[in-house]
C-alpha cells in the first residue's frame, strides 16, 4: 500500500479489505473495499479518518505515514468524521503510541468514541462552521451531515485545495490499487466504481437518502474541487460525477428509478418456476429490461442493489405453511427495512389448498410502509395451465408499460 499526494500538502493513505469480508458482517464485497485516511500538512499535521483495526492494518498506515515523512508523534489533530470502527478501529493501536494530540469530533461522535475506545485524550467538540487553522495556508472547516448513515457524521473541508473529506458519503465499494484518483483511472475502471457505488449505496446508505439530500445541499455551498471519501476513489478531475451519482441514487428512494424490473422468484417443486419465463418474455416484449434473482440462492446485498435502481419489482413465490415461501418473506422484509419504497409491482405464484402467500405479502408491504403499487396478482392452484401462463405474460407486459411510464428520465 502506497501513500500518495492528491493535492498540495494533502495525502491519501489507505488499506484494502478483501472479498472474504462481509461488510458490517452482512454485505458481500466481491471486489473488496478500501478504507481511506487523509493527512493534511500545514505547519501542524492533521489526520482525517483512519482505518479498521485488523491484523497489520494500523501498521500499514504507520508505514504510509513514514512514506510521507510524518511521524506518529507529529500528528497534532485526529479528525473523526464518523465513529464507525471501519474508520476508527486503528485508534486502539494509535492510543498506545501517543497521547499528545487533540481529537476533533462532533458531540454525538464523542459519545460514541468514548463508548468504543474510552478516549482518554484531549478532545474538542466541533459543529458546523467551526474551523481549525493548521498554518501555512491550510485550514479545516467542519460541517455536520447527521445520519449519513450514523448520527455522528460530519465532513471536513480544506479550502485552499477544495478537498472535501466526506467519509461514508460519496463512498464506493471496490478495492483501490496504487492509482486512487479518478484522473488516474480509465473509463472502464470509473464505470466499475460507479457500479460498486450502487451496491454500497443500497446496502449501507439507502435508507438515509433524505439525510444524503441534506448533505448534498450543504456540500454544494462549498467550493469543492476534490471529493475525498472514506471508501473508493478520490474524485478530483470530476468531483461532480460522484456527487451527481449520489443525488440520483438518493432520488430512487421515492420509487421511480431506471426503466428496469427486478424479478425475484422462489419455488419448491417447480410450479411457480414455470411462471418466470412468460413473465420475463412479457416484460421484454415491451422493451423493458429485467434482472432475475432466485431466492434464497441469491444474496440480499445484490437483490437490494438491483431493487434500489429498479422502478418495477416482480415477485413469483408459492404458499408455504399458510404463509409466503419463507425466504421470500425474509427478502421482502429486508427490502422494507432498507426502505425500498414506491415501486410498481406484480406478484404471481402457486398454492395447494387455501393459499396464504398473498395475504402475508400485503402484511409485509403494509407493516414496512413500502407503498408499492401492485397490479392484480395471478395465483393458481398446483401447476399453472396455459391460460395462467398467458395471463402472466400479459401482466408482465402491463408491468413493463407502467414501469416505462413511471421511470425517471436518464
Ligand atoms: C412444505 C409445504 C407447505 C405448504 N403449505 C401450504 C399452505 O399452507 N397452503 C397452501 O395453499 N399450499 C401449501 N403448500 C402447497 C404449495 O403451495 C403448492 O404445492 C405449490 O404448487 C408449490 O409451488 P412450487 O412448486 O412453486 O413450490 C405447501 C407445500 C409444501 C411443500
Ligand atoms: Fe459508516
Ligand atoms: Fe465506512
Amino acid at each position: 500500500m502506497k501513500a500518495s499526494e492528491i493535492a498540495d500538502g494533502v495525502f491519501h493513505l489507505f488499506a484494502n479489505i478483501g472479498s472474504e469480508v462481509l461488510f458490517e458482517g452482512i454485505w458481500p464485497m466481491p471486489h473488496g473495499a478500501s478504507m481511506n485516511s487523509y493527512v493534511v500538512k500545514g505547519r501542524e499535521v492533521a489526520i482525517i479518518d483512519g482505518v479498521c483495526e485488523w491484523d497489520g492494518v494500523p501498521e500499514s498506515l504507520y508505514a504510509q505515514l513514514d512514506q510521507i515523512g510524518v511521524k506518529v508523534e507529529d500528528i497534532r489533530y485526529v479528525v473523526i468524521n464518523h465513529t464507525e470502527p471501519d474508520h476508527t478501529g486503528w485508534l486502539k493501536s494509535f492510543l498506545t503510541l501517543t497521547h499528545d494530540f487533540e481529537v476533533l469530533v462532533t458531540a454525538k461522535g464523542l459519545e460514541l468514541a468514548q463508548a468504543f475506545y474510552g478516549l482518554d485524550v484531549p478532545f474538542r467538540v466541533v459543529k458546523s462552521g467551526d474551523s481549525v487553522d493548521l498554518g501555512n495556508g491550510k485550514q479545516l472547516v467542519f460541517e455536520e451531515i447527521p445520519n449519513v448513515h450514523w448520527p455522528d457524521t460530519m465532513v471536513t473541508f480544506e479550502p485552499s485545495t477544495g478537498s472535501l473529506f466526506c467519509c461514508d458519503a460519496f463512498g464506493t465499494f471496490g478495492a483501490l490499487g496504487e492509482s486512487p484518483c479518478d484522473d488516474q483511472l480509465d473509463d472502464a475502471q470509473l464505470e466499475f466504481f460507479e457500479r460498486e457505488a450502487l451496491r454500497y449505496y443500497a446496502n449501507i446508505v439507502g435508507r438515509f437518502s433524505q439525510a444524503v439530500n441534506n448533505a448534498i445541499a450543504k456540500v454544494k455551498k462549498l467550493d469543492v474541487r476534490i471529493v475525498a471519501p472514506g471508501h473508493g476513489p478520490i474524485w478530483r478531475r470530476n468531483p461532480d460525477r460522484i456527487i451527481s451519482l449520489y443525488e440520483r441514487l438518493a432520488s430512487y428512494a421515492k420509487g421511480p428509478a431506471k426503466p428496469l424490473v427486478t424479478v425475484l422468484w422462489g419455488s419448491m417443486y417447480g410450479n411457480t418456476e414455470k411462471t418466470v419465463v412468460p413473465l420475463l418474455e412479457g416484460i421484454a416484449e415491451e422493451g423493458v429490461e429485467s434482472v432475475v434473482y432466485q431466492v434464497p440462492q441469491s444474496h440480499i446485498g445484490d437483490i437490494l442493489a438491483s431493487a434500489w435502481e429498479s422502478t418495477g419489482i416482480a415477485l413469483a413465490m408459492p404458499t408455504y405453511e399458510y404463509q409466503m415461501f419463507p425466504p421470500m418473506a425474509i427478502v421482502l422484509d429486508e427490502l422494507g427495512r432498507k426502505q425500498v419504497r414506491g415501486k410498481v409491482a406484480l406478484r404471481v405464484g402457486s398454492f395447494g389448498w387455501s393459499g396464504g402467500a398473498q395475504r402475508e405479502l400485503g402484511e409485509i408491504i403494509e407493516r414496512q410502509k413500502m407503498g408499492w403499487r401492485f397490479l392484480d396478482p395471478v395465483e393458481f392452484r398446483g401447476a399453472p395451465c396455459a391460460e395462467n401462463l398467458e395471463l402472466i405474460r400479459e401482466r408482465g407486459r402491463e408491468l413493463a408499460r407502467q414501469v416505462r411510464q413511471a421511470a425517471l428520465a436518464d
